[in-house]
């Protein structure tokens, strides 16, 4: 435990029988890049509907772990378990059917330059939907709409803004109509106004879809209005995790200074 910690009460997120149960369940998953521990005994479970924030500072590892979720990283140790079903053993052509079931929104969007939007939003529709053409068309037009996108479908990446790729991007998120999201910082980089729109987004989705959601993002404002659940990741496991009424009122000295984005406090500013 790193020194930071100390003294600090450690809560315990493991569970007895993970097949038996429903959500997404991380246990004991270990990660570590040039010998450095990203990801260590990381123990946490998302329960279905319901929508977690992920908080904790750059380079902790949120990223690393969104995508040991859909397998898109290995971990060393542990497992992830998804419905019941353990993801780390699973031959590659269950893992593809698993992985249908959720959306990406990854951090910086990630759409392919050289294919228009209305093309990257129809992605995964034209691999695995058996939808036409103009059907595919249709549905990606609907989800540019969801995130207020409009005329946009013909365009390639690079003739929109930071902001508009990003909402691209969480239409091709929920183009398949997932069960599950991941979020990978949805608002960061986008104005106040578009933020709460993806955050409204995010709200309905829940509502409309009963969609699970896992939200990694540093905007709090944004992470107070749409979590059920925040949860704190430092050196390499979740550190503390409660309602947003909880988080607000916590005493808890890191996780304090962390929502209060203050440069005071146990988290060293460099
Ligand atoms: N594929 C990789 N190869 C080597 N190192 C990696 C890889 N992916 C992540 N890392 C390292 O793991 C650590 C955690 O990275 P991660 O991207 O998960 O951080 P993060 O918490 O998402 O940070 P941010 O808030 O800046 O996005 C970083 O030190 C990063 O350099
Ligand atoms: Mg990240």
């Amino acid at each position: 435990m790193s020194d930071l910690l100390q003294g600090l009460p450690m809560p315990d997120f493991s569970v007895a029988d993970p097949s038996s149960r429903d959500g997404i369940v991380l246990q004991g998953v270990t990660k570590s890049f040039q010998g450095r521990k990203i990801l260590d005994n990381f123990d946490f479970t998302i329960e279905r509907g319901e929508t977690v924030v992920i908080i904790g500072r750059s380079g902790e590892g949120k990223s690393v772990m969104l995508k040991h979720i859909v397998r898109l990283l290995n971990p060393e140790a542990g497992n992830v378990w998804i419905d019941g079903e353990d993801i780390t053993h699973m031959n590659t052509k269950r893992l593809f059917e698993v992985r249908k079931r959720f959306g990406m929104l990854f951090q910086g969007a990630a759409l392919f330059d050289s294919m228009t939007i209305c093309e990257n939003v129809g992605l995964g529709l034209k691999e695995h939907s058996g939808l036409s053409a103009e059907e595919i068309r249709i549905r990606a037009c609907e989800c540019l709409a969801q995130v207020g996108l409009d005329k946009v479908e013909d365009k390639l990446p690079s003739q929109l803004s930071g902001g508009m790729k990003k909402r691209a991007g969480l239409a091709r998120a929920i183009a398949m109509r997932p069960d599950y999201i991941l979020y990978d910082e949805p608002t960061t980089g986008l104005d106040p106004i578009t933020s709460d729109a993806i955050n409204d987004l995010i709200l309905q989705l829940q509502a409309e879809l009963n969609v699970t959601s896992i939200v990694v993002t540093h905007d709090m404002a944004s992470a107070f209005k749409i979590a059920d659940r925040m949860a704190m990741l430092s050196g390499g496991r979740i550190i503390y995790a409660g309602s947003v009424d909880h988080v607000k009122k916590t005493g808890h000295p890191v996780v304090r200074q962390f929502i209060e984005g203050s440069a005071q406090g146990p988290l060293s500013v460099f």
